[in-house]
């Protein structure tokens, strides 16, 4: 199976034998993240079709319940919990089960609990709620760590169960607890967390004991602050950041209260004010985006573009892709998702944002070709997809984009900034 293979282990680099005159964290507030490898591409470099299908499917979850998330909580709609679950438990009907190769993972340390204890945890900056394994968990949980919210000192129960998205983006559920939780040496207090009573039986075997999300409270089951939001109302981090480097061929990681210098070869972030949906603040998105193809712009309606480490690729709405795609020279549809490109002239692809033309954020060849097909070598499949996700003209600018840049998520002033990364 292909989700057997070892995860492959990205050390953190020795860093701090490079002389850097800018400030940079101190070694605690870093943790390193481990990446598992998903197999999308198979050993000869062709793609694997039906790895990426699965991711699609994945996604479709996710992001469905965001939305009832925001619509409960931002919209007040379906306030009858009654309806809410008769709603969540249709729109998870007919559903087909996820191998583990379909997600993409990345995990890091966090700390639960007085005493505390550690936990693999899957950061996912496209949703809201932290669901870890807990022992109110049946066989479902496997071998996971579990949260033991009885040997807790500040463990404190809520009367409030609930249904959060778990790894691969199908359902888990639990009470709600605040507890203290720490990052890389920064703390938040009455952490909200959901104690999982069952998880997917499909995750159960995956290398992470939870999923933290680290967005918006809006796209949250439990409404409650994600961690570094949490950290920042206490006045505990040094800045209200948290950072991520995202690397599929070096040391991967995040930086919590903090921008690792290190990890920048363009010094200072460019700025980014965050886009809302009707005032609410939900993703971490961009507005007035657009995908650029060979120098030009490939898209005639600037729109919303959200960063999310909890999807592989990049998703436009299906028309919007078809769109780009017509200024891919050679392109040509594969299937209902996926388009692929003479594998000869690979296009250049750059993102632009809020207007800010000028500077562009490129995505990799190495990102952006998934792999050759197999019946046709000369053929590749490219990073941006088209599916519905019920968001609008957005666009998601998953792991094919974000292993491009360095990333600082500003809680405090609602903006995101990037970086050339090292
Ligand atoms: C949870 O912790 C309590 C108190 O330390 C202990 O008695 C109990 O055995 C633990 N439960 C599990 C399932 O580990
Ligand atoms: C795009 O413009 C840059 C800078 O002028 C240039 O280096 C690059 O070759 C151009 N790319 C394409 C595909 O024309």
């Amino acid at each position: 199976m292909l989700f057997s293979l070892p995860a492959v282990v990205l050390a953190l680099g020795t860093a701090a034998g490079l002389v850097d005159a800018a400030p940079s964290p101190p070694r605690p507030l870093t943790i390193e993240l481990t990446k598992r490898d998903l197999r999308l591409k198979n050993d000869d470099g062709s793609v694997n079709i039906a790895g990426l299908q699965a991711q699609t499917v994945a996604l479709t979850h996710k992001y469905n319940r965001n939305r009832n998330n925001y619509r409960y909580h931002a919209l007040g709609e379906g306030k009858n919990p009654e309806s809410r679950m008769a709603r969540e438990k249709r729109a998870s009907a007919g559903t087909i089960q996820l191998t583990e190769q379909s997600m993409s993972v990345w995990t890091g340390k966090v700390y639960v609990g007085t005493p505390a204890v550690p936990f693999n945890i899957y950061f996912d900056t496209g949703s809201s709620d932290f669901t870890i394994a807990s022992i109110a968990c049946g066989t479902s949980c496997g071998t996971k760590q579990r949260y033991n919210y009885t040997a807790s000192s500040t463990a404190v129960k809520t009367t409030r169960t609930v249904t959060t998205n778990f790894v691969d983006g199908t359902s888990s559920s639990g009470t709600l607890y605040t507890d203290t939780v720490t990052i890389a040496g920064v703390t938040a207090n009455q952490q909200a967390l959901v104690a999982a009573s069952s998880l997917s039986s499909t995750v159960a075997d995956i290398a992470s004991d939870g999923l933290m999300g680290l967005a918006f409270s809006s796209l949250s089951g439990a409404y409650t602050s994600s961690f570094m939001f949490t950290v920042n109302s206490q006045g505990t981090a040094a800045y209200p950041y948290f950072s991520m480097r995202l690397n599929n061929n070096g040391p991967s990681e995040m930086t919590f209260g903090a921008f690792n210098r290190l990890r920048s070869a363009s010094g200072n972030p460019r700025w980014y004010q965050l886009a809302t949906d009707s005032g609410t603040y939900t993703y971490w998105q961009f507005g007035m985006a657009a995908p650029w193809v060979n120098n030009k712009t490939a898209l005639s309606t600037p729109t919303n573009h959200i960063i999310d480490s909890g999807t592989t690729l990049i998703v436009a709405p299906p028309s919007s892709a078809a769109e780009f795609w017509s200024h891919v020279p050679g392109s040509a549809v594969y299937n209902s998702n996926f388009w692929t490109f003479p594998c000869a002239s690979p296009p250049q692809v750059d993102f632009a944002f809020s207007r800010i033309t000028l500077q562009r954020w490129g995505v990799s060849q190495d990102s952006f070709n998934l792999g050759y097909l197999a019946e046709d070598p000369t053929r590749c499949v490219g990073a941006v997809i088209g599916q519905n996700l019920g968001l609008g003209s957005s666009w998601i600018l998953g792991d094919a984009f974000l292993t491009n840049v360095y990333v600082v998520h500003d809680v405090a002033n609602k903006r995101i900034g990037l970086a050339i990364p090292r």
